[in-house]
């Protein structure tokens, strides 16, 4: 099977897909022939986008939902509309994410930072947790892939803090990567006997609109920065990756680098009573339990 049509048949749903590495990997996807459902907070951008990955890759099957996912009640909405619309999911990229230099509170009245970046992955998939599972079979697992980042290295985790109240933007920053890595593991334990994998990813440090939100000052740090930077098709390798490559069907529960290679992550990552701590307390923060 050509790498054209590999993907058709499946549905996948990718988050943050109207710019950077989410577009490269919605629009790729597309390419391989899967049905691709996009996220997108803005109509307008949304449209667009839909109808420039349709024109390129000339698949039809490109369809955008809309969202602003740091609002629970949002990601919510999401969630039944992807399943008023669609009967299964074969592929969930949880790729929207962004970092604020200064401290910001959601709708719901969370730190944006994680509110965004873990809250709305965890609480979506969840969601979705049903479908997943109905749409996977042995040899052919549904699957979720994450998007994390490095950062997740450096973070300090105080459960007694997760809302960042002593904020910096880069400590709440790898904190909510950490809590990626975290609830990948966890997921993929919990979804052990089931046909459907976890895995979670760092994808480089890619030229994207990410950070662009903070200012002009930061915007020069990263021009600056852009000889070390790669670019968002080659930034969506590893998301693709994980979301298509047969040699992957039965991994699970692993994180892997800009290389597309398994690696091991924080080793604090693997400390089961964080996994177990953070989900109890996403479930309780997204009103899940
Ligand atoms: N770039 C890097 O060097 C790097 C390194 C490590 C990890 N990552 C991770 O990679 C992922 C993708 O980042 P990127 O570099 O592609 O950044 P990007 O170019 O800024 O794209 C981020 C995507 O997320 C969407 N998004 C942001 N806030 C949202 C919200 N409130 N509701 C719904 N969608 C929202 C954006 O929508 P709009 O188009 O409307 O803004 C965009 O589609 C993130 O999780 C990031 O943490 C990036």
């Amino acid at each position: 099977m050509s790498l054209q049509n590999s993907m058709s048949g499946k549905v996948c749903l990718v988050t943050g897909a109207t710019a950077g590495i989410g577009l490269e990997t919605a629009r790729e996807l597309a390419r391989r022939g899967a049905v691709v459902v996009g996220v997108g907070r803005s109509a307008e951008k949304s449209a667009s986008v839909a109808a420039q990955i349709r024109q390129q890759t000339g698949s039809q099957a490109v369809e955008y939902l809309l969202a602003d996912l740091s609002q629970q009640s949002q990601v919510r909405r999401l969630a039944q509309e992807f399943r008023a619309r669609y009967s299964r999911l074969d592929v969930l990229v949880n790729n929207a994410g962004a970092f604020f230099m200064k401290r910001y509170l959601s709708a719901d009245g969370l730190e944006l930072t994680f509110a965004l970046n873990h809250l709305s992955p965890f609480l979506l998939t969840n969601l979705l947790l049903e479908t997943l599972i109905a749409s996977g079979k042995p040899g052919a697992a549904a699957r979720v892939v994450n998007v994390s980042s490095g950062a997740h290295f450096g973070a300090k985790l105080d459960f007694n803090d997760l809302q960042s109240q002593r904020y910096s933007g880069w400590g709440a920053y790898s904190l909510s990567k950490l809590a990626n890595v975290l609830f990948t593991y966890e997921l993929a334990r919990r979804l052990a006997d089931q046909p459907v994998t976890a895995n979670v990813l760092h994808p480089g440090f890619v030229a994207s609109n990410f950070a662009t939100n903070n200012g002009r000052l930061w915007r020069w740090v990263l021009v600056l920065m852009k000889p070390w930077t790669l670019t968002p098709e080659r930034g969506a390798q590893t998301s693709l990756l994980l979301a298509t490559s047969p040699k992957l069907e039965s991994v699970t529960g692993k994180y892997f680098d800009d290389q597309q290679r398994e690696m091991p992550s924080a080793k604090i990552s693997y400390d089961r009573q964080n996994q177990q701590r953070l989900w109890q307390t996403s479930l309780e923060l997204t009103g899940l339990q």
